[in-house]
């Protein structure tokens, strides 16, 4: 569920009309509502209640400080995965010991500014990268908090780009050596080895390979325990889908993912975190565009819009559907037209949708893309020397920009000519 509904036949976020947004701040842009970001978290952190645990909102899914403040003061930790995201996150009020550090090539200065800083634990993916963040805490003086990914060979079931937990895959270490992996660890005197980390992929949509998962790793826990290490921590990373239309069967709930997080592990007694971002920020984002021409092609009507893949990549990268609503509802009684919806980027792959039936729609008429939260405006680029688009933030009645549209003049001046031109 999210809070963008129509009423009167116009599109709301919450309680703002989006063509209000749109006459205000112009098109293309993003726009995002705190009560669904809230919800969302709150969906998950409900379905933990009872057990020991902690929300680590992935940001790379959407990383405005307005939405990391909205999250955190909601009580949500951070899942952050580079030096920009460390400081992001504490710029926008996360302390350190609220702030996991993942990722598989974590540099030896991102080591030391997340352990200066404060830092609840990093996910070590390596043995390469355990001797870099014991020899950087030995110099520095303290002990780093890890718990080591493991890979459990499980096949998520999404889409190739985007599956982590296969080993295949470049990330964390295979289950099957992490007794040895553990033992090494725990020798290395400027480490202390809390957990277990496990991430399989994203967008799933089923339950099963997160079952299969956590039971490798509920195992893994017990044969770490016998063998000596304190195991306490079990961080069981995000994934879990949303629906990107609504014609499709829903993806499983976070109520009985929680359900199933404490079958599986609740006799473990573990503190348990995850790290879900597009659950929480996917549905509570919109990205709004004008359509610039209708073009009559030989055999198809194109909408070219003034949004483009470098604004919303994911269609381009991954194939991937979003729903796409006019913002005006059109008269009742007009026949749905099938439309190539592109934008006005130079190649062919600038296309969001093909056939896609819509309401007859002409030029400056706005539409939206929902389920464009997540991994929306932070994938975008300049490409086309298109500036970035404005992010904004609905709370009731009210909306800010939480990120401006840099002008012509910023974008262009951020290139520098040598002195030999
Ligand atoms: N934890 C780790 C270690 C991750 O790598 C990820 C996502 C997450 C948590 C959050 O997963 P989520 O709950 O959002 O599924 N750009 C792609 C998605 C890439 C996901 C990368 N890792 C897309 O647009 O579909």
């Amino acid at each position: 569920m999210d809070h963008f509904l129509y009423r009167d036949g116009a599109l709301f976020a919450e309680d703002v009309p989006v063509a209000e947004i749109a006459a205000a701040v112009g098109t293309p842009f993003y726009v995002y509502s705190t009560a669904t970001l809230l919800r969302h978290f709150r969906l998950f952190d409900e379905a933990l209640e009872g057990t020991d645990h902690l929300v680590c909102y992935a940001m790379k899914a959407a990383s405005n400080q307005a939405i990391l403040k909205t999250l955190a003061s909601a009580g949500a930790g951070m899942d952050v995965v580079s030096q920009g995201e460390y400081l992001r996150a504490r710029a926008a009020g996360v302390p350190g010991d609220r702030i996991v550090f993942s990722g598989i090539g974590k540099t030896s200065e991102e080591i030391r500014v997340a352990l200066t800083g404060g830092i609840r634990q990093f996910n070590v993916e390596s043995e390469p990268e355990m001797a870099v963040i014991n020899a950087v805490a030995l110099e520095l003086g303290v002990v780093a908090p890890i718990t080591v990914r493991v890979n459990p060979d499980v096949d998520a079931k999404t889409h190739a780009k985007i599956a982590t937990g296969k080993s295949e895959n470049k990330f964390g270490i295979p289950i099957a050596r992490a007794t040895e992996v553990y033992a090494h660890a725990a020798s290395l005197p400027g480490l202390d080895v809390i957990g277990i980390d496990v991430h399989i992929g994203s967008q799933l949509t089923d339950l099963e390979p997160f079952r299969l998962a956590y039971q490798k790793v509920a195992e893994l826990t017990q044969t770490l325990r016998t063998a000596g290490h304190d195991i306490r921590r079990l961080d069981l990373g995000g994934g879990l889908g949303i629906p990107y239309t609504r014609s499709n069967a829903a993806p499983p709930l976070p109520v009985e993912y929680g359900q199933l997080i404490k079958d599986e592990l609740g006799h473990l007694n573990c503190e348990i975190e995850i790290e879900p971002g597009r659950l929480i920020a996917g549905n509570a984002g919109l990205m709004v565009s004008k359509v610039i021409y209708l073009k009559n092609g030989e055999d198809r009507d194109f909408l070219i819009l003034d949004g483009a893949m470098n604004d919303l990549l994911r269609p381009a990268m991954y194939d991937a559907h979003h729903d796409i609503v006019p913002v005006i509802e059109p008269a009742p009684g007009l026949e749905p037209r099938p439309y190539d919806i592109v934008g006005p980027v130079c190649e062919s792959g600038d296309t969001f949708a093909k056939g896609r039936l819509m309401p007859p729609l002409a030029s400056g008429d706005l539409v939206a893309f929902r389920s464009a939260g997540a991994y929306g405006a932070v994938m975008a680029s300049e490409y086309n020397s298109r500036p970035l688009i404005p992010e904004v933030l609905v709370h009731g009645d009210q909306f800010a920009v939480i990120r401006s549209r840099p002008t012509f003049d910023e974008m262009i001046n951020r290139d520098t000519i040598p002195e030999w031109l």
